[in-house]
């Protein structure tokens, strides 16, 4: 088996499953704590980075959720994107569609203009140094009132134009797609695209993502490697085309394993599977890391590392021109690098 792991960084890249508060890193959560007047439970970046030792998805959002009480103002969101943006153009990611969290920042005070205003003022950053495209996905907290996530979807409206579609995470035990149906149905009628988590072996996740595909009518859904459970669920994925982005870093802490194999099934079933880093400061791998973990698992080939990121390209939401100059722009590096190229 070749090592591919150089094919993997120069690979171009789009993430499509990246919490942006999950990318806040020690060292900026230091320096933002510092700056707002913030005491931390911790005395140093190694304690704190010590302390991050998750066996499930409770443990690691107890962490998520007091890791953020250090964003405050505009500039600290400006911040937090612009480390996570400079990361993801050193490694090759030309597209990325960001999840953030607005009622984990409203619900401490934070105004909603602030936390978009800020991640929005890095990501034209991007655009103009970079020429790294990227959009917004708001999502809902699903363990937190349907009432309260209907109210934040209409706060957002008058910043439609900077979102392009809505998810729903969080503590998914006890709070099931349906509770949301009303709240994505709106979502749906204001003409955005719709994603939720199916975090991996949940309790009740096949029934949830059977929820997402018959309930709530999903565009694409975020983790969902349990579909493989369900032959019916998982032939309804195919016939509609739809995109798992699959967590494999991410699933080694919060469900004891990478799932790297389902990965390869999945592919080799034809469903449209990404692998993204979902809080890649928490898990420690950035989408490189999730790409070369899934790799050397599976003993993935060069044809089907493209194949990953050509999925992705298909499922992001975007106009199909400019879809069109990603898939090329993969097929060019396929040319150079790949099989038969230089
Ligand atoms: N919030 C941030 N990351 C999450 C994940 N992987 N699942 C559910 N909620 C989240
Ligand atoms: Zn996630």
């Amino acid at each position: 088996m070749p090592d591919l792991t150089e094919f993997i960084r120069g690979m171009p890249k789009a993430e499509l499953h990246l919490h942006i508060e999950g990318t806040l890193e020690p060292e900026l959560r230091f320096a933002l704590a510092e700056r707002n007047g913030i005491p931390l439970p911790a005395a140093s970046v190694g304690e704190i980075r010590a302390s991050y030792a998750f066996n499930d998805l409770t443990s690691f959002l107890a962490a998520y959720y007091e890791g953020m009480e250090v964003l405050q103002t505009a500039a600290d969101f400006r911040d937090l994107a612009w480390a996570y943006l400079q990361r993801a153009q050193d490694e090759g990611v030309r597209y990325a569609e960001i999840f953030f969290d607005p009622q984990a920042h409203t619900s401490r005070g934070v105004a909603f203009g602030t936390v978009i205003g800020g991640l929005r003022q890095a990501m034209q950053e991007a655009w103009r140094r970079f020429g790294l495209r990227t959009q917004l996905i708001m999502c809902l907290l699903r363990d937190q009132p349907a009432s309260y996530g209907m109210a934040t979807l209409l706060e957002a409206l008058p910043y439609r134009d900077w979102i392009v579609g809505i998810g729903l995470d969080s503590d998914e035990k006890g709070n099931p797609p349906e509770k949301f149906a009303r709240v994505f149905q709106r979502a749906r009628a204001e003409g955005f695209g719709v994603t939720m988590h199916c975090d991996t072996d949940q309790e009740n996740s096949v029934e949830h993502i059977r929820q997402c595909l018959e309930v709530i009518g999903v565009d694409r859904i975020d983790h969902g490697v349990n579909v493989l459970e369900s032959p019916e669920l998982t032939a309804e994925l195919r016939r509609r085309g739809l995109g798992l982005t699959i967590c494999p870093i991410s699933n080694r802490w919060c469900a004891g394993d990478t799932k790297a194999g389902q990965v390869k099934q999945l592919l080799d079933l034809g469903i449209r599977v990404t692998v993204n880093s979902d809080d890649p400061a928490y898990f420690g791998g950035y989408v490189t890391d999730n790409l070369i973990e899934v790799q050397r698992a599976a003993r993935l080939q060069e044809e089907e590392l493209l194949r990953l990121e050509r999925n992705a390209i298909e499922i992001a939401w975007l106009p199909a021109g400019i879809r069109d100059r990603y898939l090329a722009e993969i097929d060019e590096y396929a040319a150079a690098a790949g099989p038969g190229g230089s």
